[in-house]
């Protein structure tokens, strides 16, 4: 029998599926979130958390959406209903596909202002403007930035175009080939990086920060950002990875090509935070620092070393390449849609896509300077947009997935597309998605609700 494949293309081997989908995963989530997030929730009981819930309900998912977009071959919103059908069940299921879309698009809008920042820094790095800088200087500069709407822009749409162009271009070409020369160069980098901190006389304080285990300092609010960050680390809960996992050939195990994403993602945020901490702590500046976090102790440390501003313009590049092709996927599920739908080609739906985006991400630039006062729920736009997507949006459409993957898909269809030698392999999955993922998330909601009523 031929294969069933996706009329948007086909990874060429499983290696490229788990590429492309690391490079989803490894973006701005694991080097600026995950540190400054971590700082804001007090350390180590944070990052504990956030490690059971990759591996209690991340990964469950991540295996469910793979599968889902392999049987269906199509966007999220046609396989959510294609195999919604197949199962004998209603096309309405899509609609997770449809808030999956939605929350890309939000995703985006803000994640392009950061990754606009992250080029506003590549260009500074190249120019030496960092050399030597010290920690109180290093803020100025960011902040300045930050009141700066016109150079925020710039940057912004600079990022906007670069993700349009790729996708543009389908999913063959320029993701594959940017993927497997860029992610091995940002792990290589990662570690000098690493390498550089822990000279810095204070890796052990960071290392503790990071590590050890103070379950005073966990509040419900922040197991619900390390929840929310499990979803936006892994790309799950809005359909990137179902996109993606639309193109994966049908030989390759999908239990191993996750655990392997799920891996690589999670050392890279914790490389990350051994790398930034330790420096946050030799310059006497505060872990809670929020946003800024990255793009003031960078500097600072990169400033200081011998060449560091070549190391710094490399590594700015590198993130602001582990950035690109995670916005990527962001952009795919709701460009595949579209091309279906319509029957139009990419280069139009990638057009419209990029300009409501672009549009969406002035309002977020505009939360640092002329819409500072715009406040719903005391968040600035900015903070609106991630808070609703990372801790809402993805959350409740994992949860869904969940569900659909665990009480709707057929049986037969599961284990046939998992397809394990080891049937307790199959059961182990089968009970975290039916029942410890769906209890989790929605446990977690309702005792946040609940505080917050109360
Ligand atoms: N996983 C990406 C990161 O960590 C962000 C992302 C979220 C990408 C959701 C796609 C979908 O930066
Ligand atoms: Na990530």
């Amino acid at each position: 029998m031929q294969e069933k494949l996706s009329i948007h293309g086909a990874w060429t081997s499983r290696w490229i599926f788990i590429l492309a989908a690391t490079g989803s995963a490894v973006g701005l989530g694991n080097i600026w979130k995950f540190p400054y997030i971590t700082g804001e929730n007090g350390g180590g009981a944070f990052v504990l958390v956030y490690l059971v819930c990759i591996l209690l309900v991340g990964i469950p998912i991540m295996v469910s959406e793979v599968l889902i977009g392999r049987r269906g071959r199509q966007s999220p919103i046609n396989s959510m209903k294609d195999v919604a059908v197949e199962s004998g069940h209603t096309s309405r299921w899509s609609l997770v596909g449809w808030v999956g879309a939605l929350a890309g698009v939000m995703i985006f809008s803000f994640y392009s202002v950061v990754a606009g920042w992250v080029l506003y820094y590549v260009a500074g790095m190249g120019n030496g403007d960092f050399i030597d800088i010290g920690s109180e200087m290093a803020g100025k500069r960011f902040e300045s930035l930050l009141g700066d709407p016109e150079t925020l822009l710039i940057w912004h749409s600079a990022f906007v175009v670069m993700v349009m162009a790729v996708v543009a271009g389908g999913v063959n070409k320029g993701l594959e080939r940017a993927t497997r020369i860029m992610m091995p160069a940002l792990f290589v980098l990662l570690f000098i990086l690493l390498g550089y901190s822990m000279t810095t006389g204070a890796f052990g304080q960071g290392f503790d920060f990071l590590f050890h285990f103070d379950p005073s300092q966990l509040s419900w609010n922040a197991v619900l950002v390390a929840l929310g960050h499990s979803f936006f680390t892994l790309s799950l809960g809005m359909g990137s990875i179902m996109a993606y996992g639309s193109y994966m050939p049908k030989k390759a195990s999908i239990g191993g090509t996750v655990l392997m994403i799920a891996l690589l993602d999670t050392l890279v945020a914790l490389v990350a935070g051994l790398a930034i901490f330790p420096i946050v702590f030799a310059n006497q500046l505060d872990p809670g620092a929020g946003p800024g976090l990255m793009f003031i102790t960078l500097p600072v440390a990169f400033g200081q070393m011998p060449g560091g501003h070549i190391f710094g313009f490399l590594f700015f590049v590198l993130i602001a390449v582990a950035a690109w092709t995670s916005a990527i996927s962001l952009m795919e599920p709701a460009v595949a849609w579209m091309v279906e739908k319509f029957g139009i080609k990419r280069v139009p739906a990638c057009s419209i896509l990029g300009l409501i985006v672009w549009t969406l991400g002035i309002a977020c630039l505009g939360s640092f300077n002329f819409m500072a006062d715009f406040k719903i729920a005391g968040m600035n736009f900015f903070d609106l947009m991630d808070f609703a997507t990372a801790n809402i949006m993805l959350p409740l459409g994992g949860l869904f997935i969940a569900l659909f993957a665990g009480w709707k898909v057929k049986q037969t269809i599961l284990k046939n597309e998992l397809s394990l030698q080891n049937e307790l392999w199959f059961y182990a999955w089968y009970v975290a998605i039916r029942y410890i993922a769906p209890v989790a998330v929605a446990a977690i909601f309702a005792l946040n609700l609940y505080n917050k009523l109360a």
